[in-house]
């Protein structure tokens, strides 16, 4: 599966770090919603879903977690622990969000508001889903 990581550009200097973000230019798509999760409760496994329209990037932009990504014919795990390093989900892809530090801020920047009926909940339904072009 090929991997769609973002490095950005770190506006660095003697006081600390810094990154912009902006729509069609750093990120791929124009930003509609912004959400974020921390406090993530030990051992807590979350997304379990995929999306029919819906395009996101993924930052950790404190501690870490992993993302499992699955297009319904590969899987992937990505490991996210870098303020500096996006990871591009796309459409027609389940994915699970799961190791999260104690400190994980996971940052994610979404191309469409909030749809409950752009979501795919159900992995079976997933799949039908994702093969419905293949012969
Ligand atoms: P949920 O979809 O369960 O999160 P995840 O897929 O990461 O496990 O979302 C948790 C709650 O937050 C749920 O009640 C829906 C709500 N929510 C919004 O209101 N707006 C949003 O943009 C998101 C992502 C969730």
């Amino acid at each position: 599966m090929q991997i769609k990581k973002y490095t950005f550009q770190i506006h660095g200097d003697d006081r600390g770090q810094l990154i912009a973000l902006e729509e069609m230019k750093d990120i791929p798509f124009e930003i509609k919603r912004v959400y974020y999760m921390y406090d993530t409760v030990d051992g807590v496994r979350r997304g379990f879903h995929a999306h029919k329209c819906l395009e996101q990037i993924l930052i950790c932009i404190h501690g870490s977690c992993k993302i499992l990504l699955d297009n319904g014919k590969e899987k992937e795990i990505v490991p996210l622990d870098k303020p500096y390093e996006g990871l591009y989900v796309s459409n027609d892809m389940w994915r699970e969000m799961y190791d999260f530090s104690p400190d994980a801020v996971l940052m994610v920047l979404a191309s469409e508001f909030y749809d409950e009926s752009d979501y795919i909940r159900d992995y079976d339904e997933f799949l039908k889903y994702v093969s419905r072009n293949d012969k």
